[in-house]
């Protein structure tokens, strides 16, 4: 143990959990802040959550609500002083953050691999450097980057390097010159990635401990559509070869990052090409929703053992899933103006069918409002009453990919 490592921090690492009632701090007030606030005040402890906006998700749970940006000098010492441990459920929350809080307090994910994966250019650049396969891309930052594109790139994506997420921050480009309009559109540095032709989406989540220990959650078939997760089958149905593979791959992730905490990773399964790594973010995952209520631990329970030097749950999941997003359209079924609350005892009619509602006072187009878990008895059963509900409330079925 260095002289330097934080208090608690050091407690942690001499096996010492933390008790319960013990503070865990929260930066970001979002609805996986929010799974995250009620999994850790189950195990005991007290969260303050750390949010820009006030009655965010997170904070309309958490024991305490700062609402404060997340450099807020004042905020982030009253936060220091009060917490143990702190997290994210954000990645966009600024790596300086945590690193200032670090200086005390145990952080989990650490600041190093939080900065990787909030920035594409340094998240392909890691990933390929450490051997695993992303699609080919290329780094925009200025003028000189665009007139030497390799072709070969093309048609190709352009991500923003920063602060994109379902979907935003990308423009698909076909042309040499449709690349220089799109990245002046992104105001900041970008990657050009090649298009990939997808047999379909995937996802492993993972978690690692204090001691290096990895262990992942079965792998998810992601559906998206308009750029949003529509909807995620668990287990994903591919060979258990490639099932191995994808988890391998995550957990190897994790360690080549030394990171502490839950790890999510997105996979594209290439046609022709297997499996190329599209992201990772570093905190639970949309897809992991459904180990609330079919795994024996879930993503957000898990968080918070980390979080607190206690010792991993079983990531077994018990019971066949398929996981439905309920986006803010379906206030507006039909082409009506104003918001209209859906019926939510149809969704209940199903004595199997898990509602989660985020509490989030607006409902728009394209935001996530919450999430059904539809649990089968087999996994067609999980589909069929995933389909139906989506009949019920109007959401379409068609299995589109990003436009
Ligand atoms: N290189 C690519 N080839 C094909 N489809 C892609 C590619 N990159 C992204 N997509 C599609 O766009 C979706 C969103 O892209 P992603 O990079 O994961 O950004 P976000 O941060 O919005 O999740 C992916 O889930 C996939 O459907
Ligand atoms: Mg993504």
């Amino acid at each position: 143990m260095s002289v330097e490592e934080p208090r608690h921090d050091a407690d942690a690492a001499a096996g010492r959990a933390f008790a319960p009632g013990a503070w865990l701090g929260l930066l970001g007030g979002g609805q996986l802040g929010r799974m995250f606030c009620m999994a850790a005040q189950s195990l005991g402890f007290r969260v303050l959550v750390l949010d820009p906006a006030l009655d965010s998700p997170a904070g309309s749970v958490a024991d305490r609500q700062l609402t404060a940006d997340y450099l807020d000098p004042p905020a982030l010492a009253a936060l220091r002083t009060l917490c143990v441990a702190a997290t994210t459920e954000f990645e966009n929350v600024p790596a300086a953050a945590l690193e200032f809080l670090a200086r005390e307090l145990r952080v989990a994910p650490g600041a190093a691999s939080v900065a990787i994966a909030q920035d594409r250019i340094r998240e392909k650049s890691f990933l390929a450097d450490h051997g695993f396969a992303v699609a080919p891309f290329a780094v925009l930052r200025d003028a000189a980057d665009i007139d030497s594109v390799d072709e070969a790139l093309l048609p190709g994506i352009v991500k923003s390097a920063r602060f994109g997420y379902d979907g935003k921050g990308q423009v698909r480009v076909k042309m040499r010159h449709e690349v220089g309009a799109a990245f002046d559109a992104m105001q900041g540095a970008a990657v050009l990635e090649r298009m990939i032709d997808l047999a379909t989406e995937l996802s492993v989540i993972v978690a690692r401990d204090d001691a290096g220990h990895v262990v992942s959650w079965p792998v998810a078939e992601n559906r998206h559509r308009g750029g949003i997760l529509d909807v995620s089958i668990l287990p994903a149905r591919i060979d258990a070869a490639l099932a191995d593979e994808a988890r391998a791959i995550a957990t190897g992730i994790a360690s080549a990052l030394e990171y502490r905490g839950v790890l999510s990773v997105e996979l594209f399964v290439a046609r022709g090409r297997g499996l190329v790594v599209n992201e990772i973010a570093p905190r639970p995952h949309n897809s992991g929703h459904y180990t609330i209520d079919a795994c024996v631990t879930s993503q957000f329970e898990q968080q918070a053992r980390i979080l607190a030097a206690l010792p991993m749950g079983d990531t077994s999941q018990h019971t066949p899933a398929v996981m439905l997003n309920l986006l803010g359209d379906i206030w507006f079924e039909g082409g009506a103006q104003s918001a209209r609350e859906p019926d939510w005892s149809t969704v209940l009619a199903h004595p199997r069918a898990k509602l989660h509602l985020y509490g989030k006072r607006e409902p728009r187009r394209g935001r996530k409002m919450g999430h059904v878990t539809c649990l089968g008895e087999t996994l067609d059963d999980a589909l069929a009453m995933a389909a139906a509900i989506k009949r019920t409330l109007g959401i379409a079925d068609e299995d589109t990919s990003t436009t």
